[in-house]
């Protein structure tokens, strides 16, 4: 694992999408994993900015997001797909019919799941695949559980995932209460594994996550086991980890 400390989000915004960045110039037709929450959103800004700028194309990029809220429209800004959009998809020259998000609206958990596993795999897997944390350990939204799912699946988001979510809705009442997310197997296929975290209220999950024990009660520990990860983090979302 390599860690790369950063002096703020903006410090950490840049150096995540220069990563993201090498990927698109070193493989113009790589499969980018991504994510979306408040740590990437500075990372798609710059992305954004080098292709305005002229620096990136996405012409041949595709792309497959982690996970989905299960029953909200596309056209919910709260969906995911809505995020990707305004943020990203919508703002660089990607073709979107290369874009993939799990289709929330499919209320068939096994057809979504097993279509989204089989596209993964007809794409030849993810080059890169872009985290966030969530303050439990979740990564995508594999909660805290027994078991490391292995692939695609439907799940149900866990009371503390629901309140940290709460922030984008009205009340907590509308926050969905499931998911599909890729599984914490899909992900660890990805041939590499970039992780943002930013703010001391990440810290200790992170120290939990990269030097504590490998179980599933903290999913993105799993993690430690893959043969390619960059965390890249500030410093106060490292205050627990002793790094340089
Ligand atoms: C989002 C996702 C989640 C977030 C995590 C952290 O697609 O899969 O696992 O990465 O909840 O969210 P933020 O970045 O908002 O703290």
């Amino acid at each position: 694992m390599r860690i790369v400390k950063t002096r703020d989000y903006a410090d950490m915004s840049r150096k995540a999408a220069n990563i993201i960045s090498a990927q698109i110039i070193l493989k113009p037709d790589c499969v980018l994993g991504l994510a979306t929450g408040s740590s990437p959103l500075g990372t798609y800004e710059q992305l954004v900015d080098w292709y305005r700028k002229g620096d990136l194309d996405f012409s041949g990029v595709t792309t497959i997001n982690l996970d989905e809220y299960r029953g909200l429209d596309r056209k919910d800004p709260q969906s995911y797909y809505y995020f990707m959009h305004t943020n990203l998809f919508d703002r660089v020259n990607i073709d979107t019919a290369r874009t993939n998000i799990p289709n929330g609206m499919e209320l068939d958990e096994k057809k979504e799941c097993d279509r989204y596993e089989k596209l993964i795999s007809d794409l030849g897997g993810i080059d890169l695949q872009l985290l966030g944390i969530g303050h439990n350990g979740h990564i995508g939204f594999n909660e805290p559980c027994e078991i490391f799912e292995k692939e695609t699946h439907c799940v149900n988001l866990t009371e503390s995932t629901i309140e940290a979510n709460q922030r984008f809705f009205e009340t907590a009442d509308q926050v969905p209460r499931q998911a599909y997310t890729m599984g914490i197997g899909t992900i660890m296929r990805a041939k590499k594994i970039l992780l943002v975290a930013s703010g001391e209220e990440k810290a200790e999950i992170l120290k939990q996550a990269f030097y504590g024990t490998i179980t599933p009660n903290v999913p993105a520990s799993i993690l430690q086991l893959h043969p390619d990860v960059t965390l890249v983090a500030d410093k106060a979302a490292l205050t627990g980890i002793n790094h340089g």
